[in-house]
């Protein structure tokens, strides 16, 4: 069953019934003011940091589900509804919600009005821009009240669920006009606000939750709402609210449009007061002047439409597959955006309270997103090699506001130094900006300890190097990229978190994983030291791969897959041998992409395993059989019940890998069937079962063990959304940026004849058509550039502003 369906178009997803499976989210702003929003108007906006600067309350873990966003009540003589149905629930005579890219419409009808709700994050603004229009589309003149609601948080957001001592004291307001200032704390260390304004004379205001709704009333039905009448309340401590009164006449066939902006500011120090008591509001007033008319904020969305535009348009495809298409030219790439912006922090499933920016998880997403915004990808890599620790090993998160890493989620994950090379070598091919490699960056943030970035890729590889054990495997540390493989960690104590929980000795435990990392992400650190002239480092790492591929062949090899591990008592993982947990994902997926004893064909072998003991209808599970009870020698993975999660879920993230190994093996059937049983846009039909937004992908669907398979959780943030799009873009559609060009390496479904890209790549356009009229999946016949043959499938870089068509026919 559908609930919505795809506007390609105008790069939109229309859903048609507020009663999505699961509150159907896009996220507004993409710079520094973020906001999420439901197709029913929930969510919440936060400024850089979901935790430090939250500026609207939302309740996770709520009943009913998504209570709490952006409300508009209409009371139209005894019928009160709201355009988006929540939270008042009143039956709409029309609905309609479109998630485009970076804002989102709602659209609700009810007796006779129309109201329209757009809301988007302007380009280079600090605030959220509501625009309210209202139509009178019946024959009567219609006389209409409007309130506006939503709830401040006090800016801490886990102090704002858990200090109530505190906090019910500490809540202020000031009014000016139509304008509500939240300023609590702004007495003391807080140097910013948040304002809520309305760009009409307003008939009444609240500023207090309990004399707006009524202490035992929900948001559905406030007193004053229910009244028609502001009880024009001034917060003092509780829960400070922001709440208009409008009212508005309209004659039948009028419009009248409002303009409400929740907004952020900050003052310097000096400047905080006006006069004492009284704070600094010209900030305010400036960004409410920018938008307070229908033409400048029809302006502003146009200015953000084209932004993205742009920003799509440096990869585009057209193909024979629809899906495909949406999917490479729309969805992925913005999810790609999202996840960078958003690393683990705010979603529907991530609180913004728990994660800030995870080393190893933002290192991933940038591989989805090089191609969009290479400048703020250097950066975010100055930044997160900043946490590094001068032995090569790193915090595993830091929080965007500080830029400090810390280890709340735990830290010496083994896997985390390599996937800095991994980003920094997506960079370089990207950019050709070899000049990153000379920044001097702190070690764990203190710049009295600071060298270039080349040395932190050397540091990190060698921290593989220097971190061996009795098999000359990588040691696995707290976890590698599996998280809940906690190898170390003999944990009986329900109150403690695997994430943090004191190693065990962790001189014991290895991973097969970390070993085939290494060896594919090496590879391109020797290439780094190659391009720099550094021939003896690039010799000794060329020597080390060696090596490591010669420990997992003699020790790291199962007869017909890759061991995922030996534990802390030097006992097989994912071995024939274990009676649960056989055949695990990862290690098949990194081994083969990085080849590992590809003369005695072991990819393949391990791939056909792959295929035998972890395929399903809804795509590759982690590992196989599930574990049926709690191994304590194994950690978080066996805490789940079968099927869910870590313990034999189909973890989306890594599917990719089996995809980009199945394409280098030139499997390409295989590996689109792998691509499209995970994809969205695939399964909008089956919304019912899959539960999470068409549009997007979600971190984990249910496996084959568990009762709800084929039931995805924990959508938009996830490394899924960059690994697909590096496995459909660069290794299916085979569009691969290199150090010295832009290779090309199709590995498509025999059945496809052609298909054309465009790609912005280092200053030039390339239009690269692919012909198919052997029906083959890989290998290339011939290779043009504009006109001309070239030997190889490289196409040069040109940096000249200019178009170029790369013509590339395959063959056997
Ligand atoms: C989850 C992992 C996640 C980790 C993060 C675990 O509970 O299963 O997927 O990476 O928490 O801290
Ligand atoms: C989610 C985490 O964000 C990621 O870092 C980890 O690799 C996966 N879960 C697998 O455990």
């Amino acid at each position: 069953m559908q609930y919505g369906y795809f506007d390609d178009a105008h790069k939109e997803y229309v859903i048609t019934t507020p009663r999505t499976p699961y509150p159907w989210i896009n996220y507004l702003g993409s710079q520094e003011f973020f906001a999420l929003i439901s197709n029913t108007a929930g969510g919440y906006a936060f400024y850089k940091d979901a935790l430090l600067r939250r500026l609207t309350r939302y309740r996770y873990n709520n009943v009913p589900l998504d209570n709490g966003g952006r409300y508009f009540y209409i009371k139209d003589g005894e019928t009160l509804w709201a355009p988006g149905w929540k939270p008042v629930k009143t039956e709409l005579d029309r609905y309609e919600c479109r998630h485009g890219m970076g804002y989102t419409r709602i659209q609700g009808e009810k007796q006779g009005v129309a109201a329209d709700l757009l809301c988007f994050v302007p380009l280079d603004y600090t605030g959220e821009v509501q625009k309210l229009s209202l139509k009178n589309t019946s024959a009567e003149t219609k006389t209409l009240h409007i309130f506006s609601l939503l709830e401040f948080c006090l800016w801490n957001a886990l102090d704002d669920m858990t200090n109530f001592q505190r906090n019910f004291n500490t809540g202020e307001i000031e009014i000016e006009g139509s304008v509500i200032y939240h300023t609590t704390e702004y007495r003391e260390r807080r140097n910013h606000y948040a304002f809520y304004a309305v760009n009409a004379e307003i008939s009444g205001f609240d500023t207090d939750r309990e004399c707006f709704l009524g202490l035992y009333n929900g948001f559905d039905l406030p007193d004053v709402v229910k009244s028609g009448q502001s009880g024009n309340s001034v917060a003092d401590g509780w829960s400070p609210i922001a709440s208009h009164h409008l009212k508005l006449s309209l004659q039948p066939g009028e419009e009248h449009s409002y303009v409400f902006i929740l907004g952020y500011a900050e003052n310097a120090p000096d400047q905080k007061w006006e006069v004492p008591g009284v704070i600094n509001k010209r900030k305010a007033h400036t960004m409410i002047a920018q938008f307070d008319t229908e033409q400048k904020v029809g302006q502003a969305f146009l200015k953000l439409k084209d932004s993205w535009d742009r920003l799509l348009n440096r990869f585009s495809v057209q193909s024979c597959d629809e899906n495909v298409n949406r999917m490479v030219n729309i969805w992925n790439q913005y999810q790609c955006m999202m996840t960078f912006n958003m690393a683990r922090s705010a979603s529907y499933f991530e609180s913004g309270i728990g994660r800030g920016i995870g080393f190893r998880d933002t290192n991933q997403d940038m591989l989805g997103c090089m191609h969009q915004i290479p400048e703020r990808a250097r950066q975010r890599i100055l930044d997160v090699a900043a946490t590094q620790f001068e032995d090569g090993s790193a915090y595993h998160q830091y929080q965007p506001l500080t830029k400090r890493g810390n280890d709340a989620v735990g830290s010496h994950f083994n896997d985390d130094p390599l996937w800095l090379i991994l980003a920094v070598s997506a960079y370089l091919k990207e950019t050709g900006d070899w000049s990153i490699l000379d920044e001097s960056v702190p070690f764990d943030n203190d710049e009295r300890k600071a060298a270039s970035l080349f040395e932190h890729l050397k540091r990190s590889f060698a921290h593989v190097v220097n971190h061996r054990g009795q098999h000359n495997l990588p040691l696995i540390g707290r976890a590698d990229w599996n998280d809940c493989l906690n190898l170390n960690c003999f944990s009986t104590n329900p109150d403690e978190s695997f994430q943090t929980t004191t190693n065990k000795q962790g001189k014991t435990a290895e991973s097969v994983l970390i070993a085939g990392m290494f060896v594919f992400i090496g590879k391109e650190y020797a290439a780094i030291c190659d391009h720099l002239g550094k021939a003896a480092e690039a010799d000794a790492v060329r020597k080390q791969i060696r090596d490591m591929e010669q420990a997992v062949i003699k020790a790291g090899w199962d007869g017909a897959w890759f061991l995922r591990a030996y534990d802390n008592a030097g006992q097989k993982i994912g071995s024939q041998e274990c009676p649960e947990g056989k055949i695990f994902i990862e290690s098949q997926g990194f081994c083969s992409m990085a080849q590992i004893g590809q003369a005695r064909n072991l990819p393949q072998i391990a791939l056909d395993s792959v295929k035998t003991h972890l395929d399903t209808p809804y795509g590759i599970v982690l590992l196989n059989p599930a574990y049926s009870r709690y191994y304590l020698n194994l950690g978080e993975v066996s805490t789940y019940p079968p099927g869910y999660k870590e313990n034999a879920g189909i973890f989306c993230h890594n599917n990719p890998w089996i995809m980009i190994a199945e394409a280098i093996l030139g499997r390409g059937d295989l590996a689109f069937e792998y691509y499209q049983k995970i994809c969205p846009s695939y399964l909008e039909e089956i919304s019912d079962l899959h539960r999470t937004e068409p549009y997007v992908y979600s971190q984990m669907i249910a496996g084959k063990d568990a009762k709800r398979h084929g039931e995805a959780k924990n959508s938009w943030l996830t490394g899924t959304a960059a690994w697909n799009f590096v496995a459909i873009s660069q290794w299916i559609l085979g569009i691969q940026p290199d150090y010295a060009g832009l290779r090309i390496d199709p590995c498509i479904p025999a059945a496809w004849e052609q298909f054309t890209v465009r790609r912005v790549f280092r200053g030039s356009t390339y239009t690269i058509k692919v012909n198919n009229p052997e029906h083959v999946c890989k290998g290339i016949n011939s290779f043009s550039v504009d006109g001309k043959s070239l030997p190889g499938n490289l196409a040069p870089v040109f940096d000249d502003d200019q178009e170029h068509v790369v013509e590339v026919t395959l063959g056997a």
